[in-house]
């Protein structure tokens, strides 16, 4: 195979859906590692390294992270199986399609599910999270990043201000899927308790790696649940011991990690955390890519399914067709530009909207043009779609 400098990717349609998403040269190029044991020395200080970047992408210190082969649902099931007891109650704070997932998932394993919805591209305020605390005791609140399925931001620094104060004990449980590398989350300083994501977003790798970060606080509950834990392949029993062997350097085994993953997945932490661009400045990068491009969206006569700017995420963009306009009209058209998008998800708008996502290299790399090459494909495609319905 050629060396890292020489290796380019073969051309390919610009995958710009929210996540997966494009990733880098170097990042497809670890993933090409050659195959090593799990348990060797080698091996075990990437992994130890992966934990330890994977704290400074969170700007945490003490968290302890759970990097397990699986996608990001697994995250929902480690928090479900580990730190909720059957019967006890969860709130959920709902600002899409993920969060009844995310419901359903902890009522699977038990858990009594309450839950507050937005209206449709808003986000529960937090005037509701501080009424529905104050009416009942909830062992742990979850809220969602950013949806996926409405591209709506949640300020989960005003989430956790408002827990803290109403209900200091319930854990706060935040979906970070869709948001991880692409928004700035300060887990000790905003006191999270749980961050879940996976490889394939903002954190710039191959599907395949869930990626789960618990406080000492979260681990404590964890450690002191009366009941056995409802999990077998998703129990911090089994696992701890294992992160915490890669961590020192030592191979511990449980269940095969994903080897090349974990290679590709240092690579991309290596260039998120200590490359040319500082994290700082890739926040930065990530919020000026998703407003050109919204800005520009809306220009043409597209509006943005969240219902301000304040709500609306970074890392992608969710675009109501315009009057007149329907998938078939858009969509396809892209793709014959190489430009893949993706359609609605959320139930009550699934045919009246799409999807773009802009996380990692194609909003922080400007000299890709990425984020030109989109608007100019949505340009064209636009006045070819109108000159089709005048014909
Ligand atoms: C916000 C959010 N949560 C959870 C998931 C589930 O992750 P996965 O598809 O990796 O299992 C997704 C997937 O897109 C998501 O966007």
């Amino acid at each position: 195979m050629s060396s890292q400098n020489q290796f380019r990717q073969q051309s390919h349609k610009l995958l710009v859906i929210p996540g997966p998403i494009e990733v880098t040269d170097e990042v497809l190029y670890a993933n090409a590692h050659p195959l090593v044991s799990h348990m060797s020395l080698d091996f075990a200080a990437v992994f130890g390294d992966c934990i330890r970047m994977t704290r400074d992408v969170l700007y945490t210190k003490s968290a302890q992270p759970f990097l397990i082969s699986g996608s990001g649902t697994l995250g929902w099931d480690q928090v479900s199986a580990n730190l909720v007891e059957p019967g006890e109650n969860v709130l959920v704070l709902h600002s899409g399609y993920f969060a009844d997932s995310f419901a359903d998932c902890l009522e699977t394993y038990g858990a009594k599910v309450d839950q507050v919805k937005a209206d449709l591209g808003s986000v529960v305020s937090p005037a509701e999270v501080e009424r529905a605390l104050k009416s009942k005791k909830y062992k742990v609140l979850t809220v969602t990043h950013v949806d996926t399925s409405t591209g709506v931001l949640s300020d989960i620094k005003a989430v956790a201000e408002v827990v803290r104060k109403v209900s200091p004990e319930t854990l706060i449980v935040v979906d970070a899927v869709c948001s991880v590398a692409s928004e700035e989350i300060r887990f000790d300083d905003w006191g999270i308790d749980v961050v879940l994501t996976a490889s394939q977003k903002g954190l710039g790798a191959p599907p395949g790696l869930s990626i789960v970060v618990a406080s000492e606080r979260a681990m404590k509950v964890y450690e002191t649940r009366k009941t056995r834990i409802t999990s077998y392949y998703g129990s911090w029993k089994k696992w701890l011991p294992i992160m915490k062997a890669y961590e020192a350097g030592t191979a511990g085994y449980f269940a095969t990690p994903p080897v090349n993953l974990i290679y590709a997945f240092h690579a991309s932490l290596s260039q998120i955390t200590k490359g040319s661009v500082t994290l700082e400045e890739r926040f930065k990068l990530q919020k000026d890519a998703s407003s050109r491009l919204k800005k520009a969206a809306e220009a043409m006569g597209f509006k943005g399914l969240p219902l301000s700017t304040e709500v609306a995420a970074n890392g992608m963009t969710a675009l109501y067709f315009p009057d007149g306009l329907e998938a078939s009209d858009v969509v396809p058209r892209l793709l014959k530009k190489d430009i893949v998008v993706a359609g609605g998800l959320h139930a009550a708008v699934k045919t009246k909207y799409f999807r773009i996502g802009h996380m990692g290299v194609s909003a922080i790399d400007a000299q890709r043009g990425d984020i030109d090459k989109i608007i100019s494909a949505l340009k064209e495609t636009l006045a070819e779609a109108k000159a089709s319905k005048k014909a």
